[in-house]
Protein backbone atom coordinates (compact mmCIF):
# COMPACT_ATOMS: atom_id res chain seq x y z
CA UNK A 1 0.00 0.00 0.00
CA UNK A 2 1.14 3.57 -1.13
CA UNK A 3 0.15 6.67 1.44
CA UNK A 4 -2.31 7.55 -0.93
CA UNK A 5 -3.80 3.65 -0.91
CA UNK A 6 -4.32 4.51 2.48
CA UNK A 7 -6.51 7.40 2.07
CA UNK A 8 -8.74 5.07 0.18
CA UNK A 9 -8.93 1.73 2.03
CA UNK A 10 -7.25 0.88 5.73
CA UNK A 11 -4.52 -1.57 5.98
CA UNK A 12 -6.63 -4.11 7.98
CA UNK A 13 -9.19 -4.34 5.46
CA UNK A 14 -6.72 -5.15 2.71
CA UNK A 15 -5.27 -7.53 5.11
CA UNK A 16 -8.54 -9.08 6.24
CA UNK A 17 -9.35 -9.89 2.48
CA UNK A 18 -6.16 -10.96 1.28
CA UNK A 19 -5.39 -13.16 3.92
CA UNK A 20 -1.87 -11.62 4.00
CA UNK A 21 0.37 -8.87 5.79
CA UNK A 22 -0.11 -5.60 4.09
CA UNK A 23 3.23 -3.88 3.61
CA UNK A 24 3.71 -0.17 3.40
CA UNK A 25 6.66 1.09 4.79
CA UNK A 26 9.89 0.96 3.18
CA UNK A 27 11.70 2.30 6.89
CA UNK A 28 10.01 -0.90 8.17
CA UNK A 29 12.68 -1.78 11.09
CA UNK A 30 11.95 -5.42 11.16
CA UNK A 31 11.34 -6.21 8.01
CA UNK A 32 14.31 -4.73 6.81
CA UNK A 33 16.42 -5.76 8.96
CA UNK A 34 16.86 -8.91 6.64
CA UNK A 35 16.47 -6.23 3.42
CA UNK A 36 12.56 -6.72 2.99
CA UNK A 37 12.19 -5.16 0.04
CA UNK A 38 15.02 -7.18 -1.90
CA UNK A 39 12.81 -9.99 -0.45
CA UNK A 40 9.74 -8.80 -1.46
CA UNK A 41 11.11 -7.87 -5.27
CA UNK A 42 12.77 -11.45 -5.30
CA UNK A 43 9.81 -13.30 -4.13
CA UNK A 44 7.08 -11.89 -6.55
CA UNK A 45 6.12 -13.79 -9.93
CA UNK A 46 4.65 -10.68 -11.07
CA UNK A 47 4.44 -6.89 -9.51
CA UNK A 48 0.79 -5.53 -10.50
CA UNK A 49 -0.16 -1.94 -9.78
CA UNK A 50 -3.81 -1.08 -9.26
CA UNK A 51 -4.74 1.32 -9.73
CA UNK A 52 -1.41 2.96 -11.20
CA UNK A 53 -2.44 6.78 -10.58
CA UNK A 54 -0.75 9.12 -13.01
CA UNK A 55 1.31 10.03 -10.05
CA UNK A 56 2.76 6.57 -9.72
CA UNK A 57 3.26 6.02 -13.13
CA UNK A 58 5.28 9.63 -13.15
CA UNK A 59 7.42 8.15 -10.49
CA UNK A 60 8.27 4.91 -12.17
CA UNK A 61 8.95 6.16 -15.25
CA UNK A 62 11.37 8.83 -13.60
CA UNK A 63 13.13 5.70 -11.91
CA UNK A 64 12.46 7.08 -8.39
CA UNK A 65 12.53 4.93 -5.28
CA UNK A 66 11.39 7.06 -2.64
CA UNK A 67 8.63 4.73 -1.16
CA UNK A 68 8.23 0.44 -0.91
CA UNK A 69 6.22 0.32 -3.72
CA UNK A 70 8.89 2.28 -6.22
CA UNK A 71 11.87 0.81 -4.73
CA UNK A 72 10.29 -3.12 -5.27
CA UNK A 73 9.11 -2.32 -8.87
CA UNK A 74 12.74 -0.98 -9.41
CA UNK A 75 14.67 -4.33 -7.55
CA UNK A 76 12.72 -6.56 -9.07
CA UNK A 77 13.04 -9.07 -12.38
CA UNK A 78 9.58 -9.75 -12.51
CA UNK A 79 7.18 -8.67 -15.13
CA UNK A 80 5.57 -5.17 -14.50
CA UNK A 81 1.52 -4.79 -15.02
CA UNK A 82 0.41 -1.59 -14.62
CA UNK A 83 -3.68 -0.97 -14.43
CA UNK A 84 -4.27 2.70 -14.74
CA UNK A 85 -7.34 4.74 -12.86
CA UNK A 86 -7.32 8.55 -13.33
CA UNK A 87 -9.54 11.54 -14.96
CA UNK A 88 -9.73 11.08 -18.45
CA UNK A 89 -7.96 14.32 -19.33
CA UNK A 90 -5.59 13.71 -17.33
CA UNK A 91 -5.09 10.21 -19.17
CA UNK A 92 -4.82 11.81 -22.42
CA UNK A 93 -2.10 14.62 -20.88
CA UNK A 94 1.07 14.14 -22.93
CA UNK A 95 2.78 13.81 -20.37
CA UNK A 96 0.91 10.57 -18.64
CA UNK A 97 1.17 9.57 -22.41
CA UNK A 98 5.28 9.68 -22.77
CA UNK A 99 5.66 8.64 -19.14
CA UNK A 100 3.54 5.30 -19.84
CA UNK A 101 5.44 5.11 -23.63
CA UNK A 102 8.80 4.93 -21.58
CA UNK A 103 7.65 2.18 -18.95
CA UNK A 104 6.36 0.05 -22.15
CA UNK A 105 9.82 0.45 -23.58
CA UNK A 106 11.37 -0.89 -20.46
CA UNK A 107 9.14 -3.76 -20.76
CA UNK A 108 6.04 -3.10 -18.55
CA UNK A 109 2.62 -4.49 -19.96
CA UNK A 110 -0.27 -1.69 -19.24
CA UNK A 111 -3.47 -3.32 -18.85
CA UNK A 112 -6.66 -1.02 -19.73
CA UNK A 113 -7.67 1.54 -19.33
CA UNK A 114 -11.56 0.80 -19.41
CA UNK A 115 -13.55 3.44 -20.61
CA UNK A 116 -17.03 4.63 -18.69
CA UNK A 117 -18.46 6.74 -15.64
CA UNK A 118 -15.55 7.85 -13.66
CA UNK A 119 -15.45 8.64 -9.63
CA UNK A 120 -15.17 12.31 -10.78
CA UNK A 121 -18.30 12.19 -12.79
CA UNK A 122 -16.79 12.57 -16.17
CA UNK A 123 -17.27 9.37 -18.77
CA UNK A 124 -14.01 8.49 -21.00
CA UNK A 125 -10.95 6.42 -20.81
CA UNK A 126 -8.91 5.80 -17.65
CA UNK A 127 -11.23 3.85 -15.75
CA UNK A 128 -9.15 1.08 -14.19
CA UNK A 129 -10.10 -2.36 -15.62
CA UNK A 130 -12.25 -4.59 -13.69
CA UNK A 131 -10.23 -6.71 -11.09
CA UNK A 132 -11.42 -9.98 -12.83
CA UNK A 133 -9.95 -8.70 -16.12
CA UNK A 134 -7.03 -7.96 -14.69
CA UNK A 135 -6.74 -11.23 -13.20
CA UNK A 136 -7.16 -13.13 -16.20
CA UNK A 137 -4.47 -11.13 -18.32
CA UNK A 138 -2.40 -11.91 -16.06
CA UNK A 139 -3.40 -15.90 -15.88
CA UNK A 140 -3.02 -15.63 -19.67
CA UNK A 141 1.02 -13.74 -19.22
CA UNK A 142 2.10 -15.98 -16.18
CA UNK A 143 0.98 -19.95 -17.95
CA UNK A 144 3.76 -21.78 -18.30
CA UNK A 145 4.93 -23.34 -21.99
CA UNK A 146 3.83 -22.64 -25.37
CA UNK A 147 0.05 -21.70 -25.49
CA UNK A 148 -2.15 -23.34 -28.29
CA UNK A 149 -2.48 -19.87 -30.68
CA UNK A 150 0.90 -18.41 -29.79
CA UNK A 151 2.18 -15.74 -32.47
CA UNK A 152 -1.13 -16.36 -34.64
CA UNK A 153 -3.64 -13.05 -35.79
CA UNK A 154 -7.03 -14.35 -35.25
CA UNK A 155 -9.95 -11.53 -36.28
CA UNK A 156 -13.22 -12.79 -35.01
CA UNK A 157 -16.80 -10.56 -35.91
CA UNK A 158 -19.31 -10.51 -33.24
CA UNK A 159 -22.65 -9.12 -32.41
CA UNK A 160 -25.43 -8.26 -34.69
CA UNK A 161 -25.50 -5.78 -37.72
CA UNK A 162 -28.22 -3.10 -38.58
CA UNK A 163 -29.19 -2.22 -41.41
CA UNK A 164 -31.18 1.02 -41.40
CA UNK A 165 -34.53 1.75 -42.99
CA UNK A 166 -34.98 5.10 -42.01
CA UNK A 167 -33.07 7.40 -39.56
CA UNK A 168 -34.92 6.00 -36.28
CA UNK A 169 -35.68 2.16 -37.72
CA UNK A 170 -33.65 -0.71 -38.74
CA UNK A 171 -33.92 -4.89 -39.58
CA UNK A 172 -31.19 -6.09 -36.72
CA UNK A 173 -31.29 -9.44 -34.73
CA UNK A 174 -30.96 -10.28 -30.87
CA UNK A 175 -27.44 -11.23 -31.13
CA UNK A 176 -25.76 -9.52 -27.32
CA UNK A 177 -22.11 -9.95 -28.69
CA UNK A 178 -21.35 -12.11 -25.56
CA UNK A 179 -20.55 -15.46 -27.45
CA UNK A 180 -17.74 -13.59 -30.02
CA UNK A 181 -16.32 -11.20 -26.87
CA UNK A 182 -15.94 -14.81 -24.59
CA UNK A 183 -14.05 -16.47 -28.03
CA UNK A 184 -12.41 -12.90 -28.70
CA UNK A 185 -10.87 -13.24 -24.50
CA UNK A 186 -10.03 -17.27 -25.25
CA UNK A 187 -8.19 -16.42 -28.22
CA UNK A 188 -6.10 -13.68 -26.52
CA UNK A 189 -5.67 -16.01 -23.40
CA UNK A 190 -4.07 -18.77 -25.76
CA UNK A 191 -1.48 -16.67 -27.05
CA UNK A 192 -3.03 -14.97 -30.14
CA UNK A 193 -3.15 -11.24 -31.31
CA UNK A 194 -6.77 -10.41 -31.46
CA UNK A 195 -8.56 -8.19 -33.61
CA UNK A 196 -12.53 -8.38 -33.35
CA UNK A 197 -14.91 -6.27 -35.24
CA UNK A 198 -18.14 -5.75 -33.52
CA UNK A 199 -21.59 -4.99 -34.46
CA UNK A 200 -23.66 -2.42 -31.97
CA UNK A 201 -23.17 -4.10 -28.55
CA UNK A 202 -22.87 -3.31 -24.90
CA UNK A 203 -19.69 -5.07 -24.03
CA UNK A 204 -16.65 -3.43 -22.86
CA UNK A 205 -13.74 -4.06 -25.17
CA UNK A 206 -11.67 -6.88 -23.13
CA UNK A 207 -8.22 -5.46 -22.15
CA UNK A 208 -5.37 -6.84 -25.10
CA UNK A 209 -8.00 -7.08 -27.43
CA UNK A 210 -8.04 -4.33 -31.16
CA UNK A 211 -11.96 -3.45 -31.69
CA UNK A 212 -13.04 -1.80 -34.58
CA UNK A 213 -16.74 -0.85 -34.36
CA UNK A 214 -19.10 -1.14 -36.98
CA UNK A 215 -22.79 -0.84 -37.91
CA UNK A 216 -24.16 -2.61 -41.04
CA UNK A 217 -23.16 -5.54 -42.86
CA UNK A 218 -21.05 -3.71 -45.20
CA UNK A 219 -19.38 -2.10 -42.94
CA UNK A 220 -18.23 -4.85 -41.26
CA UNK A 221 -17.28 -6.80 -44.72
CA UNK A 222 -15.01 -3.76 -45.67
CA UNK A 223 -13.39 -3.86 -41.57
CA UNK A 224 -12.80 -7.93 -42.24
CA UNK A 225 -11.69 -7.51 -46.00
CA UNK A 226 -8.52 -4.87 -44.38
CA UNK A 227 -7.35 -7.24 -42.30
CA UNK A 228 -7.87 -10.58 -44.19
CA UNK A 229 -3.98 -10.02 -45.39
CA UNK A 230 -2.71 -10.30 -41.98
CA UNK A 231 -5.16 -12.89 -40.62
CA UNK A 232 -4.40 -16.23 -39.70
CA UNK A 233 -7.66 -17.51 -38.27
CA UNK A 234 -11.12 -16.00 -39.30
CA UNK A 235 -14.09 -16.46 -36.53
CA UNK A 236 -17.30 -15.39 -37.80
CA UNK A 237 -19.34 -15.34 -34.34
CA UNK A 238 -21.65 -12.47 -35.66
CA UNK A 239 -24.97 -12.89 -36.70
CA UNK A 240 -24.97 -10.70 -39.79
CA UNK A 241 -28.51 -9.62 -41.54
CA UNK A 242 -28.67 -11.33 -45.05
CA UNK A 243 -30.52 -8.24 -46.18
CA UNK A 244 -30.61 -4.88 -46.20
CA UNK A 245 -33.45 -2.45 -46.97
CA UNK A 246 -32.70 -1.31 -50.90
CA UNK A 247 -32.78 2.12 -50.27
CA UNK A 248 -32.63 4.42 -46.62
CA UNK A 249 -34.72 6.72 -46.50
CA UNK A 250 -33.66 10.47 -45.49
CA UNK A 251 -36.53 11.22 -43.00
CA UNK A 252 -38.72 9.15 -40.81
CA UNK A 253 -41.65 7.50 -43.34
CA UNK A 254 -44.65 8.40 -42.86
CA UNK A 255 -48.06 5.84 -42.10
CA UNK A 256 -49.43 6.05 -45.30
CA UNK A 257 -52.98 7.19 -45.11
CA UNK A 258 -54.76 4.92 -47.48
CA UNK A 259 -53.81 1.57 -46.27
CA UNK A 260 -52.10 -0.17 -43.17
CA UNK A 261 -49.68 -2.09 -45.26
CA UNK A 262 -46.52 -1.25 -46.05
CA UNK A 263 -43.79 -2.87 -48.38
CA UNK A 264 -39.70 -2.89 -48.25
CA UNK A 265 -37.83 -3.45 -50.72
CA UNK A 266 -34.79 -5.59 -49.33
CA UNK A 267 -31.05 -6.58 -51.34
CA UNK A 268 -28.82 -9.39 -50.00
CA UNK A 269 -25.70 -8.46 -48.28
CA UNK A 270 -22.03 -9.37 -49.65
CA UNK A 271 -21.59 -12.65 -47.92
CA UNK A 272 -18.31 -11.98 -45.35
CA UNK A 273 -17.49 -15.49 -44.17
CA UNK A 274 -17.21 -16.68 -47.83
CA UNK A 275 -15.27 -14.00 -48.41
CA UNK A 276 -12.94 -14.50 -45.47
CA UNK A 277 -12.71 -18.28 -46.77
CA UNK A 278 -11.11 -17.32 -50.20
CA UNK A 279 -8.35 -14.97 -48.45
CA UNK A 280 -8.02 -17.86 -45.11
CA UNK A 281 -7.42 -21.14 -45.21
CA UNK A 282 -8.83 -21.32 -41.47
CA UNK A 283 -11.92 -19.58 -41.44
CA UNK A 284 -14.45 -21.02 -39.03
CA UNK A 285 -18.50 -20.00 -39.84
CA UNK A 286 -21.34 -20.25 -37.06
CA UNK A 287 -24.45 -21.37 -37.81
CA UNK A 288 -27.57 -20.45 -35.97
CA UNK A 289 -30.36 -22.77 -36.67
CA UNK A 290 -33.76 -23.84 -35.52
CA UNK A 291 -34.66 -26.80 -37.29
CA UNK A 292 -32.83 -29.52 -39.47
CA UNK A 293 -29.62 -28.24 -37.66
CA UNK A 294 -27.51 -30.21 -38.74
CA UNK A 295 -28.24 -30.80 -41.87
CA UNK A 296 -28.72 -26.94 -42.27
CA UNK A 297 -25.06 -26.11 -40.51
CA UNK A 298 -23.50 -28.89 -43.24
CA UNK A 299 -24.81 -27.10 -45.91
CA UNK A 300 -23.54 -23.74 -45.11
CA UNK A 301 -19.98 -25.71 -44.30
CA UNK A 302 -20.02 -26.50 -48.22
CA UNK A 303 -21.32 -23.39 -49.26
CA UNK A 304 -19.49 -21.08 -47.91
CA UNK A 305 -16.19 -23.33 -48.33
CA UNK A 306 -14.76 -22.64 -44.89
CA UNK A 307 -12.69 -24.93 -42.79
CA UNK A 308 -15.33 -26.02 -39.78
CA UNK A 309 -18.83 -24.43 -38.64
CA UNK A 310 -20.13 -24.31 -35.39
CA UNK A 311 -23.78 -25.46 -35.22
CA UNK A 312 -25.68 -23.30 -32.42
CA UNK A 313 -29.14 -24.93 -32.41
CA UNK A 314 -31.55 -22.16 -31.04
CA UNK A 315 -34.44 -23.62 -30.88
CA UNK A 316 -34.01 -23.83 -26.94
CA UNK A 317 -34.28 -20.27 -25.57
CA UNK A 318 -32.15 -20.90 -22.82
CA UNK A 319 -28.59 -21.02 -25.38
CA UNK A 320 -27.61 -19.27 -27.92
CA UNK A 321 -29.17 -15.26 -28.42
CA UNK A 322 -28.51 -13.21 -25.83
CA UNK A 323 -27.72 -15.79 -22.87
CA UNK A 324 -25.29 -16.17 -20.93
CA UNK A 325 -25.38 -20.15 -21.58
CA UNK A 326 -24.39 -22.33 -25.27
CA UNK A 327 -24.17 -25.32 -26.39
CA UNK A 328 -22.87 -25.88 -29.75
CA UNK A 329 -21.31 -28.47 -32.20
CA UNK A 330 -17.89 -28.57 -33.92
CA UNK A 331 -18.25 -29.67 -37.57
CA UNK A 332 -16.10 -30.30 -40.02
CA UNK A 333 -15.98 -32.02 -43.17
CA UNK A 334 -14.56 -35.42 -41.15
CA UNK A 335 -16.67 -35.14 -38.39
CA UNK A 336 -18.05 -33.56 -35.69
CA UNK A 337 -17.28 -32.72 -31.73
CA UNK A 338 -20.15 -32.13 -29.26
CA UNK A 339 -19.65 -29.22 -26.66
CA UNK A 340 -22.19 -29.72 -23.72
CA UNK A 341 -24.58 -26.42 -22.23
CA UNK A 342 -22.22 -24.43 -20.35
CA UNK A 343 -21.15 -20.67 -20.12
CA UNK A 344 -20.53 -18.89 -22.92
CA UNK A 345 -16.54 -18.80 -21.58
CA UNK A 346 -16.58 -22.47 -21.35
CA UNK A 347 -17.63 -23.05 -24.25
CA UNK A 348 -15.55 -20.44 -25.99
CA UNK A 349 -12.09 -21.80 -24.32
CA UNK A 350 -12.67 -25.81 -25.61
CA UNK A 351 -13.70 -23.93 -29.15
CA UNK A 352 -10.44 -22.25 -29.27
CA UNK A 353 -8.58 -25.38 -28.29
CA UNK A 354 -10.63 -27.02 -31.65
CA UNK A 355 -9.72 -24.43 -33.83
CA UNK A 356 -6.25 -23.99 -32.72
CA UNK A 357 -5.91 -28.15 -33.24
CA UNK A 358 -7.61 -27.90 -36.73
CA UNK A 359 -5.21 -24.29 -37.74
CA UNK A 360 -1.94 -26.95 -37.25
CA UNK A 361 -3.40 -29.84 -38.60
CA UNK A 362 -3.95 -27.64 -42.17
CA UNK A 363 -0.73 -26.11 -42.14
CA UNK A 364 1.24 -29.30 -40.44
CA UNK A 365 2.67 -27.20 -37.22
CA UNK A 366 3.08 -28.23 -33.75
CA UNK A 367 2.99 -25.91 -30.77
CA UNK A 368 6.63 -25.77 -30.11
CA UNK A 369 7.08 -25.06 -34.18
CA UNK A 370 4.22 -21.82 -33.86
CA UNK A 371 5.93 -20.49 -30.58
CA UNK A 372 9.09 -20.41 -32.38
CA UNK A 373 7.53 -18.60 -35.47
CA UNK A 374 6.10 -15.85 -32.96
O1 LIG B 1 -24.22 -12.80 -29.65
P1 LIG B 1 -24.84 -13.79 -28.69
O2 LIG B 1 -26.09 -13.25 -28.05
O3 LIG B 1 -23.84 -14.31 -27.68
O4 LIG B 1 -25.33 -15.05 -29.56
C1 LIG B 1 -24.41 -15.85 -30.23
C2 LIG B 1 -24.93 -16.26 -31.63
C3 LIG B 1 -26.17 -17.12 -31.47
C4 LIG B 1 -25.25 -15.01 -32.46
C5 LIG B 1 -23.75 -17.05 -32.33
O5 LIG B 1 -23.43 -18.17 -31.53
C6 LIG B 1 -24.15 -17.52 -33.72
O6 LIG B 1 -24.73 -18.57 -33.91
N1 LIG B 1 -23.80 -16.68 -34.75
C7 LIG B 1 -24.17 -16.89 -36.17
C8 LIG B 1 -25.57 -16.40 -36.32
C9 LIG B 1 -26.17 -16.48 -37.68
O7 LIG B 1 -27.08 -15.79 -37.89
O8 LIG B 1 -25.66 -17.30 -38.56
P2 LIG B 1 -26.13 -17.41 -40.11
O9 LIG B 1 -26.63 -18.79 -40.26
O10 LIG B 1 -27.01 -16.29 -40.56
O11 LIG B 1 -24.75 -17.19 -40.85
C10 LIG B 1 -23.79 -18.24 -40.99
C11 LIG B 1 -22.40 -17.66 -40.91
O12 LIG B 1 -22.20 -16.76 -42.01
C12 LIG B 1 -22.08 -16.91 -39.66
O13 LIG B 1 -20.74 -17.20 -39.31
C13 LIG B 1 -22.22 -15.45 -40.07
O14 LIG B 1 -21.34 -14.59 -39.31
C14 LIG B 1 -21.80 -15.50 -41.53
N2 LIG B 1 -22.42 -14.49 -42.42
C15 LIG B 1 -23.77 -14.46 -42.62
C16 LIG B 1 -24.29 -13.53 -43.51
C17 LIG B 1 -23.42 -12.63 -44.16
N3 LIG B 1 -23.88 -11.71 -45.00
N4 LIG B 1 -22.11 -12.68 -43.92
C18 LIG B 1 -21.59 -13.60 -43.06
O15 LIG B 1 -20.38 -13.65 -42.86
Amino acid sequence: MTRSAAHFVTETSLQAVAGQRVRRDLWDAEAEAAMGHIELARWADAVVVAPATAHVIARLAAGLADDLLTTVCLATTAPLFLAPAMNRQMWEHRTVQRNLASLKDAGAVILGPGEGDQACGETGPGRMLEPAEIVAVLAGHLAQGPKPMDGLNVLLTAGPTREPIDPVRYISNHSSGKQGFALARAARDAGANVTLVSGPVGIETPAGIRRIDVTTAREMYAAVEAELPETDIFIGVAAVADYRPEEMQDQKIKKPGDSSDMWIGLRENPDILARAAEVCSCAIGFAAETHDTLRHARDKLARKGCAAIVLNDVSDEDIGFDSDRNAVTFIEPSGETVFPIDSKETVAEKLIDAIALLFRRRNNTTRGDLTRQA
